[in-house]
């Protein structure tokens, strides 16, 4: 292929990581890697086991998860053996995501799993932290942006999809809950990279920023 990897996709909440992601990665024969649905897998597990993000403990149950991701045209998460893949996106979940990755010592854990994954081979990770600590030396940073209203739009669309009716004005509450978490936050904040490209995405269609992201990368 004609694209250096690791190829590292930041941005804020429906900002079109994942489609980016995905696409580039069937298109390259690439693995890809949605870290979000990592820190999401924790949070779930954490709620199950009823330890919350506040427990000193929480970091030490979050290392002591067994959790596989399963980098494909697509991600797929284990949790002890259990594919959780379908529950990530459950309110609960979405609710108190933030909270949980907020914590260094999960934030350590799953960073070492995501590195772990990215030297397997051609990859390309998503997350909000790619471009900054995952991989500092990517060569290829991506940071997506996108108005709120875009992005809140594009959030209650997909939650339809998922079965899990969501109107726009609450996608866009918890959507900027967690974008102002996840930006706040002392352990590897929402930020794009100094060598990030940015990409503002409110008036482009995927397809016009799939091939803007080709452009970029000299192979279309
Ligand atoms: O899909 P969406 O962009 O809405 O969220 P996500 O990528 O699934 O990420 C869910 C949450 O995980 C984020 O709001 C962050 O709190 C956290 N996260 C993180 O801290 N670092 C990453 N590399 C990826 C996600
Ligand atoms: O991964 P992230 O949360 O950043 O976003 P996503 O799950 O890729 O969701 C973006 C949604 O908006 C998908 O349904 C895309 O088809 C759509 N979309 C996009 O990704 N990019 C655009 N420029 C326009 C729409």
């Amino acid at each position: 292929a004609c694209i250096p990897w690791p190829i590292a996709i930041d941005g804020p909440a429906a900002s079109g990581k994942s489609s980016l992601g995905m696409a580039l990665a069937r298109r390259f024969g690439y693995l890809f890697l949605d870290t979000g649905l990592m820190y999401r897998a924790v949070t779930l597990a954490a709620l199950e086991a009823g330890v919350p993000p506040e427990d000193a403990a929480a970091g030490e149950f979050a290392r002591s998860l067994d959790i596989r991701a399963e980098a494909g045209a697509e991600t797929r998460i284990f949790v002890g053996g259990r594919d959780v893949t379908g529950r990530l996106r459950e309110p609960e979940v979405e609710h108190h995501v933030s909270a949980y990755s907020a914590l260094p010592s999960v934030r350590a854990a799953m960073v070492a799993a995501q590195r772990a994954i990215a030297a397997q081979g051609p990859s390309i990770l998503a997350g909000r932290d790619i471009g900054t600590v995952v991989l500092p030396d990517a060569p290829v940073k991506l940071f997506l942006e996108a108005s709120p209203e875009a992005r809140a739009a594009r959030r209650s669309r997909q939650a339809h999809e998922w079965g899990m009716a969501q109107e726009a004005a609450e996608a866009r509450r918890d959507i900027e809950q967690r974008d102002r978490l996840d930006s706040s936050r002392a352990a590897s904040p929402l930020r794009p990279a100094a060598d990030a490209v940015v990409i503002d995405t409110t008036d482009l269609t995927l397809e016009e920023v799939i091939r803007f992201a080709l452009e970029l990368l000299g192979c279309d």
